[in-house]
């Protein structure tokens, strides 16, 4: 039997990352090629580089469609997301705890239903696509049935996504609470089902301290022992008054991050979300463990928690991986862009100019290194998944009138990042194949 291979081929202005800005010098870090060719082969990059010296390798009888004037740039990686609180983006006056109480925990008690979960996971994933998200790192609800959703969208989708089941067995309403021994044999069960199942892996999710007790959190971490090529996510430090909580509620811990460290939940591939009030001790931990930091800038300013120092955690004295998240449905945006835009206005408010090449940085090959998944995704490399978005910076007509007076690719990015949101993405490509068209 002869297989045929799936061959697709681009050609626009390939813009990437091969290392890290914040650490490096752009020459070294940043990759700009004006007319560049991307050839796939069976949803992995075979060929990358100039269009005239890479088309000598396209296949009899492929024509690479050619997005002229475009930016071609691996697909946007959402290090925080929660799928499950798609539908209450925008929800009026409450800063976390409240909000929590208020909207959060009222809407992810309609998980439990697997019709409902299915409808969501499908306008979720959809929603990812068109914004030019190929992967993300995913919250979903408490029950078992919101995974296998997910999941069984992610995969009809062929997208590498990471998620998991929510761990929660306190504070919170009765019908959203797991037990510590329920929590760990679920979680178990969809890392069987789950991890390496197409391109699906799956990550342990306690909620956040205040939600699991010292019992559960000890055996979330036993789990992780037991798997340690899975991924554990949590939220730390977004909030004052969380924080209080959590000193009240683990007397005996150091701070909140200490918590996370004694039951053997952080390293690398743990994601932690937030981290806006870390101390300089806590960003230590991080950088020694390898644990990495989900930066929210749209949530942040939406519940009001403060300001993350983006310069503080990427300090080459001592760098922490951080990756960008929407933390949809705190934040605002599917976007990347958007997102991007919020986390310069964040740093400005820090005294710190955000380039755009740093920003990029955070959402494609930056979040790829904070999931460590960055030998498979976030760069342009042969052998690489061919997860890619192509960015149209004329996509409206302010766009295009500042456009046309960009002088460099740094400046076209930045008012893409700027003024773009989902009309910026002409498509998405996921492993190869056209995954969304805008027009
Ligand atoms: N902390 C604990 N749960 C959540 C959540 O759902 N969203 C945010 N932003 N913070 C949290
Ligand atoms: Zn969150």
């Amino acid at each position: 039997m002869s297989t045929q291979a799936s061959i697709t081929a681009v050609r626009g202005k390939l813009v990437y990352f091969i290392d890290d800005p914040f650490l490096t010098d752009v020459e070294s870090s940043f990759r700009y090629i004006p007319d560049g060719l991307l050839i796939t082969k069976n949803g992995v990059i075979s060929a990358v580089g100039p269009y005239d010296q890479v088309k000598n390798e396209l296949p009899e009888g492929i024509t690479p469609v050619h997005y002229k004037n475009h930016l071609i740039s691996p697909g946007f990686i959402d290090t925080h997301i929660h799928y499950v609180q798609t539908e209450i983006i925008g929800a009026f006056g409450r800063q976390l705890l409240d909000w929590l109480n208020e909207y959060t925990f009222v809407a992810e008690q309609q998980f439990k239903d697997k019709t409902y979960a299915d409808a969501m996971a499908k306008i979720f994933c959809e929603e990812l696509l068109r914004n030019g998200t190929t992967s993300a790192l995913v919250f979903c609800a408490v029950y078992p049935e919101s995974v296998d959703a997910l999941f069984e969208e992610a995969n009809r989708k062929n997208m590498r996504l990471v998620a998991g089941k929510v761990l929660m067995d306190r504070n919170a309403p009765e019908k959203l609470l797991d037990t510590a021994q329920t929590g760990y044999d679920d979680s178990k069960a969809l890392i069987k089902k789950w991890h390496k199942n197409g391109r699906s892996l799956y990550a342990i999710t306690p909620r956040f301290a205040p939600t699991s007790t010292p019992e559960q959190l000890e055996m979330a971490g036993a789990l992780w022992s037991e798997h340690k090529d899975v991924y554990v996510q949590t939220h730390i430090s977004e909030n004052l008054a969380e924080i209080e909580w959590v000193k009240d509620l683990f007397p005996k811990h150091k701070g909140y991050y200490d918590v996370y460290e004694k039951f053997g939940l952080t390293g690398r591939r743990s994601v932690l979300a937030h981290g806006v009030h870390l101390t300089e001790e806590e960003m230590c931990r991080c950088h020694e463990t390898g644990t990495a930091i989900a930066h929210c800038p749209t949530s942040n300013f939406f519940l009001g928690s403060g300001l993350f120092k983006i310069n503080q955690a990427k300090d080459p004295k001592r760098p922490v991986h951080v990756g960008m998240g929407t933390d949809i449905g705190a934040g605002t945006s599917f976007s990347m862009l958007q997102t991007l835009n919020e986390s310069y206005k964040m740093a400005q408010l820090n005294n710190y100019p955000l380039d755009s090449l740093k920003a990029f940085f955070l959402a494609t090959l930056g979040g790829a290194q904070a999931l460590d998944l960055d030998d498979k995704i976030g760069t342009f490399k042969v052998g690489h998944e061919a997860d890619f978005v192509i960015l149209d910076p004329e996509s409206t007509p302010l766009l295009k009138t500042r456009n046309e007076r960009v002088k460099s690719i740094e400046e076209q990015l930045f008012v893409l990042m700027t003024l773009g949101d989902d009309r910026a993405v002409k498509a998405t490509y996921v492993a190869g194949q056209l995954a969304h068209s805008r027009d």
